[in-house]
């Protein structure tokens, strides 16, 4: 094994989801961009102690490899690496994660933490040459089944690719494009200060889709037209287009029951402040929202939203 002696640094961005959430797990399409101002970073050092160290300073979190569940999601990227290169003993390191990225907020923080570990770790190990974007985003994604159940892959996707893609949950491989973005989109990313845990939110619309097949998979099918749809809006330029695509998937959502009177909210006073559209993002019941907005009314959409009592206001342009 040709070990790094040195520091190894690996990042990846937060993500916000434009369209298609929840749709996407049952084989819709949905759009997905990153949100490369708010990132997650692993670093590994030789380690001064023996055996692994695993240290988040921001959660005063501390423990040896050895000491932590196998549930843990830090132990369990540093596993999926270990087994997929194939090898017994790890070295002494320490392994040390911050993260820019709220957590459990819809934006991606969970799979954005893996796959910076999981970057870093295997170039560390020596195994630069595996670490693709592909072999990251997989690994990522086994991970991320352990902590969302049926997760559709969009998440570890673009955090790793880190490019807004177009992706579809397919066998034997999920579709991922990358597509035109004509005119950069504006955005606005509200925090609802509500925790929502992904896999909770997931589990069930699962249950509803069981309880009420017909009806789900009518929503669904509506929000897999509205991703389409968007696409071309989002290739053409059109953004007033693009916001009405959103307010219509928020609809959707609302019916899904996984928006929040909080979400519902800050949605509609984006749109009284004069967004083209709104509506959460990611898993739902909590978490973001976002609102895209004129370049001339962003500060006044801003104002509003803080105001209306989000927790923070990000802002991002969403370009190719
Ligand atoms: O809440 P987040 O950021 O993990 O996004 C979840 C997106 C879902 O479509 C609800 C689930 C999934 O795996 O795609």
């Amino acid at each position: 094994m040709d070990l790094q002696q040195h520091m190894v640094k690996a990042t990846a961005p937060g993500k916000v989801i434009l369209f298609g959430e929840h749709a996407v797990v049952y084989g819709r399409p949905a759009i997905a961009a990153p949100l490369s101002e708010l990132r997650a970073t692993a670093i590994i050092q030789p380690g001064e102690h023996e055996g692994v160290l695993l240290s988040a300073p921001d959660l005063g979190f501390k423990k040896r490899l050895t000491d932590v569940g196998e549930d843990d999601a830090l132990a369990l990227a540093v596993h999926q690496v270990q087994n997929a290169i194939g090898i017994d003993r790890l070295p002494d390191m320490t392994i040390t994660v911050t993260s820019e990225i709220p957590i459990a907020s819809g934006l991606g923080s969970g799979a954005s933490i893996t796959a910076a570990i999981v970057r870093a770790l295997a170039i560390y190990l020596g195994r630069g040459d595996l670490a693709t974007d592909n072999w990251v985003s997989q690994l990522t994604f086994e991970v991320e089944k352990v902590y969302h159940g049926t997760p559709s892959g969009i998440d570890n996707t673009v955090v790793t690719y880190e490019r807004p893609v177009y992706f579809v949950r397919q066998q034997p491989q999920n579709r991922i494009e990358t597509f035109e973005i004509a005119r950069p989109l504006p955005l606005l990313i509200a925090d609802t200060g509500v925790s929502s845990h992904t896999k909770a939110v997931v589990s069930d619309v699962r249950r509803a889709w069981q309880a009420d097949n017909t009806r789900f998979e009518r929503l669904f099918d509506g929000c897999g037209a509205i991703a389409r749809a968007a696409r071309e809006a989002i290739a053409c330029g059109d953004l007033l287009l693009t916001g009405q695509l959103m307010n219509e998937n928020q609809e959707l959502l609302i019916d899904m029951t996984v928006s929040s009177p909080e979400l519902n909210h800050l949605v509609a006073i984006a749109m009284q402040a004069g967004a083209y559209g709104a509506k959460l993002s990611g898993a739902g019941r909590g978490g973001n929202m976002i609102a895209l907005v004129d370049d001339e009314l962003e500060a006044a959409v801003h104002k509003a939203l803080l105001e209306a009592g989000a927790r923070s206001v990000l802002s991002s342009r969403i370009k190719s």
